[in-house]
């Protein structure tokens, strides 16, 4: 086992067992055992700066459709989008904001923004039905380095719970806040969402499926094979650091990109320094980024001045949503503007890699006459996702 692992690795299988995993009885079970009973990141809660602001959103496999408001108190609550009359979408809008509430377009009842009802037209026809009964169905919702997440099991352990070692505040203390979003990615691709995310666990692929795009960024003459020296396997969510080449030859496009200001995903400036504890927790010579994974769907890439989220929403046992988000800083420079625009070209270049990859990857695996991995230490979180996973069923089953 290489040097700078931490955590309890028990349970966890390098000849990873995978039959079945394509099947419609797993797919089913990774929604009710996992998706509904998760704590799920949908969005961040600088999207919704004041009150009335709003976002909706579905989530893809469970065919709910979420609205996301900030009340009067400030706190963001979530709720089903669905009005309590008959079932109407209450909200079409993706964002907005309305400080007096909702308004339903089929018989006209309306909400309050924390989800309470206001008003039902011609009230006297109804029974004497209690306001409480009426309000939006409200979905379990906190705040986290400015990470919305919600859970749709009443019964879950608590968000700092299930973040465990990842909860402290001071972890990533204003990281996340000082970027504004710039650029989103969405493709719906034929396989299943395990294997996006064994894609981006681990950075030995990167050396072959990105050659020509991701180049020399990662290793160097003493790491040749990019191992990551450091890896913390937690007891559902993992996180690696990624060592930096030092020699890495610049290639000319990139010389003229970043010739005015600092570099941006897949380059990347090393130095570490004022960022919060969170960032290169491994404290390497060498930093390059580090790789943090939010059990159960969430990728998410933190450099000195980028950061990337990628999302994988399964939406049938062979289909999976992908969403591909870059942030940086607001560009304060032509300079700048120009060192991002190329970050997203070559961004969406190295996620088409992996994703045309993982539909050819499903089509093999599908057959099932192959149904085993065979796994190096380099691909520890990809196993550990799979002990997740099973840790996520043993609580469901009891
Ligand atoms: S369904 Fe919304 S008011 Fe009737
Ligand atoms: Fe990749």
């Amino acid at each position: 086992m290489p040097e700078g692992i931490n955590g309890d690795l028990s349970g966890i299988d390098f000849h990873l067992d995978v039959s079945g995993l394509f099947s419609e009885e797993s797919y089913q079970r990774d929604l009710d055992q996992i998706f509904r009973k998760s704590w799920l990141a949908v969005g961040h809660d600088y999207d919704i700066p004041n009150a009335g602001d709003f976002r909706t959103r579905t989530i893809p496999g469970l065919n709910y459709n979420i609205l996301v408001v900030r009340g009067k108190d400030d706190r963001v609550r979530a709720f089903h989008n669905i009005c309590r009359h008959r079932g109407n979408m209450l909200v079409c809008k993706e964002k907005g904001s309305s400080r007096q509430g909702f308004s339903c377009g089929y018989h006209g009842w309306t909400y309050n923004i924390d989800g309470s009802v206001r008003g039902i037209t011609d009230r006297d026809q109804f029974p004497p039905y209690g306001n409480e009964a009426l309000g939006l169905k409200e979905i379990r919702c906190e705040v986290r380095h400015s990470f919305i997440f919600i859970n749709f099991d009443a019964e879950a352990a608590s968000l700092d719970d299930w973040l465990a070692e990842l909860a402290p505040d001071n972890l990533y203390e204003g990281f996340f806040h000082s970027f504004e979003k710039t650029n989103l990615y969405s493709a719906t691709i034929q396989c299943n969402w395990n294997i996006v995310m064994d894609a981006f666990s681990e950075a030995y692929h990167t050396l072959f499926v990105h050659k020509n795009t991701a180049t020399d960024y990662l290793g160097g003459d003493d790491n040749k094979m990019r191992h990551v020296p450091a890896m913390d396997i937690m007891d559902l969510h993992a996180r690696h650091s990624v060592a930096a080449n030092p020699s890495h030859k610049w290639a000319d496009t990139e010389t003229l990109a970043y010739r005015h200001t600092n570099r941006a995903f897949p380059s990347f400036d090393s130095n570490s320094e004022g960022l919060p504890p969170g960032l290169d927790f491994g404290n390497l010579q060498n930093w390059a980024f580090d790789i943090v994974k939010f059990f159960p769907n969430l990728i998410l890439l933190t450099g000195r001045d980028w950061f990337i989220e990628g999302y994988a929403w399964p939406s049938a046992a062979d289909e999976t949503i992908y969403e591909w988000n870059i942030y940086h800083r607001t560009p304060k420079t032509y300079g700048e503007r120009v060192a991002q625009e190329f970050s997203y070209v070559i961004g969406r270049e190295i996620a088409c890699e992996d994703l045309f990859l993982l539909e050819r990857q499903q089509q093999a695996l599908q057959s099932e006459a192959v149904t085993d991995y065979f796994l190096s230490f380099q691909e520890l979180v990809v196993a550990h996702h799979y002990r997740s996973r099973n840790r996520m069923f043993d609580k469901a089953e009891g």
